[in-house]
């Protein structure tokens, strides 16, 4: 999936792409999927509000700055960019998903302070070298095939001294409000013929700041942002979790409706330790993910 091989590992280490790995197909297979979730991946952000709004706080926007949201969904923080850089700002928010632009555009409508919406692959952007003032991309960076390709882009289209601000899930353990389902997942279907990269790749913070660094970005800044989200019942928990995972959705909605109703019905027996102790009854599920800053060098490298 994107946000969930189901036989993810534990890998924290960003390893190359495993073997018999095809990065078109499984870009294919992510852009299927998050077409397949679009207007669902929408109704679910405000489970991730939280992160949101640390993204946003860490990328310092301010009036008349140009942004480029990059795997930007429907557009969520580009839409709250678009606020916080008016007047005189501008926001371009890229997919390549065009159905989540599409839910974007439409959940906008008409305002002044509209964000673009472009579809475009993270690893090959269509924008003119440093045009832009900031980049955010939200819990995108694990989905490329090849992040250093879009980290390099990334600084390419940045003026110097541009910042990025991205966002991560943490290390595989601190997320069960992922690796829950995917623990289902491995344990009532067979491990896929061609492992996808970890979606936890870059959850320890060392790693995401020496893929930043190598990647040629300097002032990198990484903090953990923690919530967590409360679901009424295991029913509910597994939906919300096909509603944010583009590619397990695409690949679990190709199976036979009886597996995919056996999935759903066992994943209750992987909750039992976050039964909600508060009154309000169902699941709390926690998450733990990394918020990072970083620039784009004012002068190269001697
Ligand atoms: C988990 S969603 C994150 C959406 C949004 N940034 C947010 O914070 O909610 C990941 C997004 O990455 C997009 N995506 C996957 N591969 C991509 C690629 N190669 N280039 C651009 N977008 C991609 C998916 O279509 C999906 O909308």
């Amino acid at each position: 999936m994107s946000t969930t091989d189901p036989h993810d590992d534990n890998n924290a280490a960003p390893a190359a792409a495993p073997a018999g790995f095809d990065a078109r197909r499984f870009k294919a297979m992510e852009r299927a999927g998050f077409n397949r979730i679009a207007a669902r991946y929408a109704e679910g952000a405000h489970l991730r509000a939280d992160l949101a709004a640390a993204l946003l706080d860490a990328a310092a926007l301010a009036p008349g700055q140009r942004v480029l949201d990059l795997a930007s969904g429907p557009g969520l923080l580009a839409r709250d960019a678009a606020l916080r850089v008016s007047p005189g700002g501008t926001v371009l928010a890229t997919d390549i998903a065009e159905g989540m632009l599409a839910e974007g555009a439409r959940r906008c409508g008409e305002h002044a302070d509209t964000p673009c919406f472009a579809a475009a692959d993270a690893e090959h952007l269509c924008l003119a070298d440093a045009s832009v003032d900031r980049v955010l991309a939200g819990l995108a960076l694990f989905i490329f095939p090849h992040p250093e390709r879009a980290l390099a882009e990334m600084k390419r289209v940045l003026v110097p001294g541009g910042q990025v601000a991205l966002s991560v899930w943490g290390a595989r353990a601190t997320v069960p409000l992922i690796h829950r389902a995917q623990d289902t997942i491995a344990r009532l279907l067979p491990a896929p013929k061609v492992a996808r990269p970890s979606v936890f790749r870059y959850g320890e913070p060392e790693v995401l700041a020496q893929t930043l660094g190598a990647a040629g970005f300097v002032d990198v800044d990484i903090r953990p942002c923690e919530f967590s989200c409360h679901f009424e019942s295991a029913d509910a928990y597994w939906w919300a979790f096909l509603d944010l995972a583009g590619g397990a959705a695409e690949a679990l909605g190709r199976l036979p409706q009886a597996t995919q109703d056996a999935l759903q019905a066992a994943v209750v027996d992987e909750l039992a330790q976050h039964c909600c102790d508060d009154g309000r009854g169902g699941y709390l599920l926690p998450a733990r993910t990394l918020v990072a800053t970083a620039r784009r060098p004012t002068s190269p490298k001697p």
